[in-house]
């Protein structure tokens, strides 16, 4: 048996795939992403989604005024897109260095995806434009198609959507988001170096029993909805695995209190305030602390051709109580493990 470290220094991590909202809520939440990491792809689903420069622009300087002073977070934008996204906008964005990347919601997959794709083939020339200038697509993989399961909208949008897009456009960078199955870890598995994955805390922790079993658990309840266990499993095993095809993104969506308990949950975890530390548990569980600096801190930027941060972080082997409610700006949130306790500390 060999004994865990009391603690780990590694290289600052980032968050490839985060919602920091907008308004109070920005202000609330926006110190618990730049206190963990040093940069993150934020994700334009705002109201009205972030289609423009100016408006990624604008959006950029909001984040950075609801940081806390002397905090160092640089946000990366995102382009939300549309039926209607023009490639001249896309590439402006991306050459000024506002649009880090786009993000593909199929409509109505999600929060504020009315206004979302509402056919693949109505952005091919933008995703050409993309993938000539070497701009990241990042995707949400549901299909939407009311006749499809929503346990089952992951796999069947890998095949028919995304295997045909790969197939298509092979030297386009694809991120496929917050993967949740077993189907997805095999199909970028399988892909060439060009698809990469983010994976969130909560789809390594929690499968669909968490919020069914014993009563309906709002605050288990995201997009896409965790599934089986032989999912999380598999998931557990890629992001441990050491591949560079897998990376961090927490998917830390906060949604006031009142907004997830209702007859009509809001989709979202708030995992931010914890999300290192989640993450760790994890790693240790499968005996996989060695291979945490990848996922956290490397893989992602090597996927995205940014520099890795030289900032060192230390977690501490040390008990850790997440509060059962936290307060963000003028409503209240309730985190991913609100009142249970964690086993790493990240060091202030
Ligand atoms: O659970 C989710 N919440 N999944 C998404 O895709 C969107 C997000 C949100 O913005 O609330
Ligand atoms: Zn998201």
């Amino acid at each position: 048996m060999t004994d865990t470290p009391e603690s780990l220094i590694i290289r600052r991590p980032d968050d490839w795939h985060v919602h920091l909202r907008d308004g109070e809520l920005l202000r609330g939440v926006a110190a618990f992403t730049a206190h963990q990491f040093a940069r993150a792809i934020v994700m334009p689903n705002l109201s009205p989604p972030v289609t423009t420069v100016d408006a990624a622009s604008g959006y950029r300087d909001r984040i950075l005024a609801a940081v806390p002073e002397g905090v160092s977070f640089t946000p990366l934008m995102t382009c939300y897109l549309t039926d209607h996204t023009s490639p001249d906008e896309l590439e402006r964005g991306h050459r000024e260095g506002v649009f880090t990347a786009a993000k593909l919601y199929p409509a109505n997959a999600t929060t504020n995806s009315a206004q979302g794709v509402t056919d693949v083939a109505n952005i091919g020339k933008a995703l050409e434009r993309m993938a000539a200038i070497g701009m990241p697509l990042c995707v949400h993989g549901e299909v939407t198609d009311a006749e499809i399961d929503v346990f089952d909208r992951e796999k069947v949008f890998i095949d028919r959507v995304l295997a045909p897009l790969v197939r298509e456009l092979p030297e386009l960078k694809v991120i496929f988001e917050h993967i949740t199955t077993r189907d997805a870890v095999q199909f970028v598995d399988d892909a060439g170096d060009d698809v990469g994955a983010t994976i969130t805390p909560q789809h390594l922790h929690i499968n669909r029993n968490a919020m069914l079993v014993g009563g309906i658990r709002p605050h288990a309840y995201c997009l896409p909805v965790a599934k089986r266990e032989e999912h999380r499993l598999a998931l557990r095993k890629a992001a441990t695995s050491g591949s560079a095809k897998y990376f961090l993104g927490t998917d830390s969506a906060p949604h006031a209190r009142h907004a997830k308990e209702s007859g009509c949950g809001c989709a979202g975890i708030f995992n931010a305030p914890f999300a290192l530390e989640s993450y760790l548990q994890v790693f240790e569980e499968e005996g996989a602390l060695d291979r945490f600096e990848r996922f956290a801190s490397e893989n992602g930027p090597r996927f995205y051709g940014l520099p890795l941060n030289e900032e060192r972080i230390t977690l501490e082997r040390t008990s850790v109580d997440v509060p059962a409610e936290i307060d963000a700006g003028d409503t209240t949130v309730v985190p991913f493990h609100a009142g249970e306790m964690l086993r790493w500390r990240l060091r202030r």
